[in-house]
């Protein structure tokens, strides 16, 4: 295990904030974790660093799971089993199971962040979360160093959300999740009208690769790769609410997007809500809302986590005084 003392985080985490943490632990592999268990610190672990916003200096341990392996554990003519390190890169997953014609996680391209995060929000994009094609996880529980099976169900996966964002939070360290996926006869989802006219328009048989490129040609074409600009993706959640505050929203603005949730609750893009207050392209100092997608809070290079903290402040309360709508954070604030 290597391990680094006051530790600079701006190369972990895609806002490109310069925080620093007391101490780092590279986690390459389980016997690392029965060194290191039970650990009485407190202790934040970091995956690809693209779901978190360091606000300032951080006095914790960070573990930080590096391990990448992908184990086939179980398979027929049909589908396989897979297990995968939590410190692979999701993208790199994703590309071996196109590049196999695996199916399952095509529409999860290009999302940033590494295995062992996705199933603590339960990642989702273009119509597929990540609970469909999971099968279960390997935790090590941080108070008593035990290795425990999470199956989907003790998950409790709902809209980003799962057991480890609740109860469980900080509580466990992932170091595998196990996913399922299909060798033909796949379940193409393309229901997202842009993914539907991409397919449409590219004249092609959908397919496992097909899908995967579309997706990738349409985040590339409208959210900021972090590479260039710092950025964590969509910075709030999709708020549901109830279809009284819809239909009231409607009333004044016909056009307003929603998806149904349920038969009393509905979701309405954050994106949409941020952009009638004119949010847009806004900068202040360093940091802004981008110019192609208001739910994406950037760093231009300079900012800083505080300037971010203070920007998402003031877009919750215009939200909230012109549409009577909480907006909440997708992206975890590190204190
Ligand atoms: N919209 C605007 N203004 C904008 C951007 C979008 O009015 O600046 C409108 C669009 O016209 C559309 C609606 O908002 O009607 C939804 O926009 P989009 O399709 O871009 O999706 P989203 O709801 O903003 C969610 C996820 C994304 C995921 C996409 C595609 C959340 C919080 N975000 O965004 O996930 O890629 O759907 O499935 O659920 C992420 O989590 O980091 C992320 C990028």
């Amino acid at each position: 295990m290597q391990q680094h003392f006051n530790y600079s985080l701006k190369e972990y985490n895609t806002f490109g904030f310069d925080a620093s943490c007391d101490r780092i632990c590279f986690i390459e592999q389980e016997e690392d974790l029965e060194d290191l268990l039970p650990i009485q610190e407190s202790v934040f672990i970091l995956g690809g660093g693209s779901n978190v916003l360091f606000a300032k200096d951080i006095s914790k341990v960070i573990l930080k799971p590096t391990m990448s392996e992908i184990l086939v554990i179980e398979e027929n003519d049909d589908w396989l089993i897979v297990q995968v390190g939590a410190g692979k890169v999701w993208h790199e997953f994703v590309e071996w199971c196109v590049n196999n014609n695996y199916g399952g996680v095509e529409n999860l391209s290009f999302i940033p962040g590494t295995v062992g995060a996705a199933p603590i929000q339960n990642i989702g994009a273009y119509g597929v979360e990540l609970e469909q094609i999971f099968v279960g996880l390997h935790a090590y529980q941080l108070s008593s160093g035990n290795k425990e099976y999470f199956t989907k169900e003790v998950c409790a996966f709902g809209y980003r959300d799962s057991i480890f964002k609740q109860k469980l939070k900080g509580k466990y360290l992932v170091t595998d999740v196990q996913f399922k996926l299909t060798k033909h006869n796949h379940t193409l989802e393309y229901s997202y009208k842009p993914l539907q006219e991409f397919i449409s328009a590219s004249n092609q048989e959908p397919s496992v690769k097909g899908i995967s490129e579309a997706v990738i040609s349409i985040r590339q074409s409208k959210l900021p790769d972090p590479k260039e600009i710092g950025n964590a993706g969509s910075f709030f959640k999709n708020p549901i609410v109830d279809k009284s505050v819809f239909e009231k929203i409607k009333e004044s603005h016909p056009n307003v997007p929603s998806y149904p949730v349920n038969e009393t609750k509905v979701k309405i893009p954050a994106a949409w809500l941020i952009d009638q207050l004119g949010w847009k392209g806004h900068t202040v100092g360093d940091v802004g809302v981008h110019k192609k997608h208001a739910l994406v809070l950037v760093n231009y290079g300079e900012g800083k986590g505080t300037d971010i903290v203070v920007l998402a402040k003031k877009i919750t309360t215009s939200v909230k005084e012109k549409f009577q709508i909480n907006l909440e954070r997708e992206v975890q604030l590190v204190l």
